[in-house]
């Protein structure tokens, strides 16, 4: 068996630029089989061709605006650092937790903004020591009793602390709740005291500004086979644009009627990259999920990334005649439950998961008629419902280009880090 190598992030030659047409960039069962013959069994990997590729459109879907990546959609050092290194866009990373964002510090990321509300004591004492260590870490905010919180240990510890106020953008409508429950604050007016309180402080600072249009950037309004429901959520996304533009428009005015001077003002996510980089106020976009591009990306009209990672389990049993039953692959995601969680059978093309099994804890079982001959001990590729959630069943990923695996890179589950 072929002992993949540990690469260099930022040395390893970019897959796609050597690509020479979009061809290249078509992947079929057996152009993955031959790459991993030999490979041990499941496995998860990154195809640098489409890998590079994704972010290669990221920066140029992103404009004039700087991009901030989404951590949670990556959950691989290597792979955020080959991101960082791609384009002088890419400037920072959005993190989940105060001790992921202390341990990407520690790990050479220059810029990082925790995208979650943290104030215990412990969390924001790591912080405040990463900081005094010249570490660059900005924690969020929504509610005065984080503030007063962060307020008090950032005076223990003698440091000025840098904070994001996160302003939420659902769309509220009568009987309808559309976006997800963040932040409290709802209008300019709402956030004004919070604003106050944070300028008049000596030991914090007010960094940026956040809103995230959960709505616009993370709701599939492509599904197959679901046109009515399709043309609502298209309805009400058109909708919010406007009302997001403004709100975020007016946050960013009334801070700077008060003096307060904003370091940033980030949105989006990877579904709402046109509509959020059409904003003035917006400075940078998040973006996770693009990079790999998992399964429910491919359900939304305004984006078509490539499918950059997945993972195989081995095909262990032929319970009758079309059945194929794989070893594992029962990793389902977070969210409403429902068939789009579940991870989807990618190559071969045609290969269907038992409605009535799902994905399983300990066997899988496909069903698959396709022309391409299936037997015991070959592998199924499937694609995981989200980015970044694969890299916490497994511990590296095989990184392949060019019809060869080239190396292998960690997860963060692989460094032994677990943070959500
Ligand atoms: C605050 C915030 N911004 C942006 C994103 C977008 O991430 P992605 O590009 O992976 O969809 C998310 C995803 O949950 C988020 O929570």
């Amino acid at each position: 068996m072929l002992e993949p190598q540990r690469l260099d992030a930022a040395t390893q030659p970019f897959g796609a630029q050597s690509v020479t047409s979009a061809a290249d960039l078509v992947r079929d069962y057996a152009y993955y089989r031959r790459a991993f013959a030999g490979q041990r069994m499941p496995f998860a990997f990154l195809d640098l061709d489409l890998f590079d590729a994704n972010i290669r459109q990221v920066a140029e879907r992103a404009g004039e605006k700087r991009v901030r990546v989404a951590s949670k959609s990556v959950r691989s050092v290597w792979a955020l650092q080959r991101i960082l290194a791609a384009d002088e866009r890419f400037i920072g990373v959005m993190c989940l937790t105060a001790r992921e964002a202390v341990y990407l510090t520690n790990r050479g990321v220059g810029d990082v903004l925790i995208g979650y509300p943290c104030s215990a004591e412990a969390d924001v004492a790591d912080v405040a020591r990463a900081t005094q260590a010249g570490g660059h870490i900005t924690l969020m905010v929504d509610d005065l009793t984080q503030v007063e919180r962060i307020e008090a240990v950032a005076r223990e510890q003698n440091v000025r602390l840098p904070l994001c106020l996160d302003i939420d953008l659902s769309l509220d409508l009568p009987g309808l709740h559309f976006g997800a429950w963040r932040s409290p604050l709802r209008s300019a007016e709402q956030a004004r005291p919070i604003v106050k309180r944070i300028l008049a402080s000596d030991h914090l600072a007010l960094d940026g500004v956040m809103g995230y249009e959960a709505q616009i950037a993370g709701v599939g309004d492509n599904y197959p086979g679901q046109a009515a429901k399709n043309a609502i959520v298209r309805a009400l996304k058109r909708r919010s644009v406007g009302m997001v533009a403004e709100r975020r428009a007016a946050v960013v005015a009334m801070i700077r009627s008060l003096g307060g001077e904003l370091r940033f003002v980030n949105g989006g996510g990877s579904g709402s990259m046109m509509t959020t980089r059409a904003e003035d106020a917006v400075t940078e976009l998040t973006v996770g999920s693009a990079f790999y591009s998992p399964a429910l990306f491919d359900n939304y009209r305004a984006i078509r990334f490539l499918p950059a990672a997945g993972f195989a389990v081995e095909i262990v049993r032929r319970p009758s005649p079309g059945r194929y039953t794989c070893l594992g692959g029962g990793y389902v995601a977070s969210g409403a439950p429902g068939a789009d969680r579940l991870p989807q059978p990618y190559l071969p093309p045609g290969a269907r998961l038992d409605p009535l099994e799902g994905a399983g804890e300990t066997q899988t079982p496909v069903s698959y008629s396709g022309a391409e001959p299936l037997a015991i001990g070959d592998p199924i590729f499937f694609r995981h419902a989200k980015a970044g959630e694969m890299c916490e069943r497994f511990t590296r990923l095989l990184l392949v280009s060019h019809g060869q695996v080239v190396g292998e890179a960690t997860t963060y589950r692989g460094d032994g880090q677990c943070f959500l």
